[in-house]
C-alpha cells in the first residue's frame, strides 16, 4: 500500500512586532494620516470580509468566479497542466482547487503570510486530493517572493486572484509582478484584476447599504488598540468609500465625526472633525494598462477573459 501523503509546512515570515508598531506610529503621525490595509484582517475582519463578498453591491468575488466558470477550459489550455501552481494569498485555498480539475497541477504551493492559516485548509486539500503533492509557505509574499527552485520545479504557475494586486500603489505593484516573473520562467502568471467602470458602480461596491464595509474599516481602530496601545473609539470616526478618478481607485478612509485627541504609549495626536486616516486603495486598471504592466515587468503578451459587463478580467502571462 503507497504511504499516505501530508502536507509539508514551511514558515519563512518572523512577525515583527516592534516594526509595527513603528510603522502605525508613524503613518497616524503623518498629514494626512494613514494606515496600512494589512491591518483589517484580523479574525473579525477576515469574516467581515467574507461578509463583504456576498454583499449585492460587492461584485468583483462572483463576476471573477463566473470568468472561471465560463473560461476555466480555455485558459487550461493555454497553461497546460502538470505545473506547479502557486496560490498568493490562498486563505482557505477555495479559488485554487476549483482549477484543479482544468489545470492537474503536480504539486500545490499555497503562500500566505502564516502557516498556521493554512494548516486546516491544507490538510483538507490533501485528503481529498491524495496524489497531490501539498506544500504551505509561510511568506510576505507582498514585500519578498523567494520560492527555492526545487519547490518551483520545472514550471511554476503563479495564481493571485481577487484583484488583491488593486491594493498595491501601481508602482509597487509592477514590483510585484517582476519579482513573481523573475521566478516564473517556463510557467507564468493567471492573475484576476478589476476594471475600471462608472463611479457610481464602484462607488457603492466599497460603500453598500448594510454598512458591512464600514464596519470592515472601522475594525481597523481596534486592531490599532491592539497593536499600539492606542484609545481610538470606533464611535467616533465614520466610514468614507470614494471614487478617485484622477487616480483610477476607490479610496477607503475613517473620518473624525468631532474634534479629538487619540493616546497611545508616550504620544498622542489630536485630529479636528472631518479630518481623516486614509486606510486604503484599490486601483483600478483598463485591460490596455493592465496588459502594458504585465509586459513591462517582462511577462510575454498576455491572453484576458472578461465577463459581459467587462467589469473584470481574469489575464494569463505567460512568463516565457
Ligand atoms: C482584498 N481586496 C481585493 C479588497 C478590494 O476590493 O480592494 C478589499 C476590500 N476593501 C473594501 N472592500 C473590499
Amino acid at each position: 500500500m503507497t504511504p499516505l501523503r501530508t502536507p509539508r509546512f514551511i514558515q519563512r515570515h518572523v512577525a515583527d512586532t516592534a516594526a509595527d508598531r513603528r510603522e502605525i506610529e508613524s503613518g497616524l503621525m503623518q498629514q494626512p494620516a494613514h494606515a496600512a490595509p494589512k491591518y483589517f484582517y484580523d479574525r473579525l475582519g477576515s469574516h467581515l470580509f467574507e461578509a463583504i463578498t456576498e454583499l449585492p453591491e460587492y461584485y468583483p468575488t462572483r463576476t471573477e468566479a463566473a470568468i472561471f466558470a465560463s473560461h476555466g477550459a480555455a485558459m487550461a489550455r493555454r497553461i497546460g497542466s502538470g505545473a506547479t501552481l502557486i496560490d498568493l494569498g490562498a486563505g482557505n485555498c477555495a479559488k485554487a482547487i476549483r482549477l484543479f480539475p482544468l489545470l492537474e497541477p503536480s504539486r500545490y504551493v499555497a503562500v500566505d503570510i502564516s502557516v498556521d492559516f493554512l494548516h486546516d485548509a491544507l490538510k483538507r486539500v490533501q485528503r481529498e486530493h491524495p496524489a497531490l503533492d501539498v506544500v504551505g509557505l509561510g511568506q510576505d509574499f507582498s514585500a519578498t517572493l523567494d520560492l527555492d527552485d526545487d519547490l518551483i520545479g520545472t514550471r511554476g504557475v503563479f495564481f493571485y486572484p481577487g484583484s488583491s494586486i488593486g491594493n498595491f500603489t501601481p508602482g509597487d505593484a509592477l514590483a510585484f509582478l517582476k519579482r513573481v516573473r523573475s521566478q516564473a520562467q517556463g510557467g507564468g502568471l493567471l492573475i484576476g484584476v478589476d476594471l475600471v467602470k462608472p463611479g457610481a458602480i464602484l462607488q457603492a461596491a466599497y460603500d453598500d447599504a448594510l454598512g458591512v464595509t464600514a464596519a470592515f474599516n472601522l475594525n481597523l481602530l481596534r486592531q490599532l488598540n491592539r497593536l499600539i496601545g492606542s484609545d481610538f473609539a470606533p464611535a467616533d470616526w465614520q466610514h468614507v468609500g470614494l471614487w478617485n478618478e484622477s487616480a483610477s481607485r476607490v479610496e477607503m478612509h475613517l473620518e473624525a465625526r468631532r474634534d479629538l485627541t487619540v493616546r497611545w504609549s508616550g504620544s498622542q495626536r489630536e485630529f479636528r472633525a472631518g479630518e481623516r486616516i486614509h486606510t486604503e486603495n484599490s486601483c483600478k486598471y483598463t485591460v490596455e494598462n493592465f496588459a502594458t504592466m504585465l509586459q513591462d515587468a517582462g511577462f510575454e503578451a498576455p491572453e484576458h477573459w472578461t465577463d459581459e459587463r467587462g467589469w473584470f478580467g481574469v489575464f494569463w502571462a505567460p512568463a516565457g
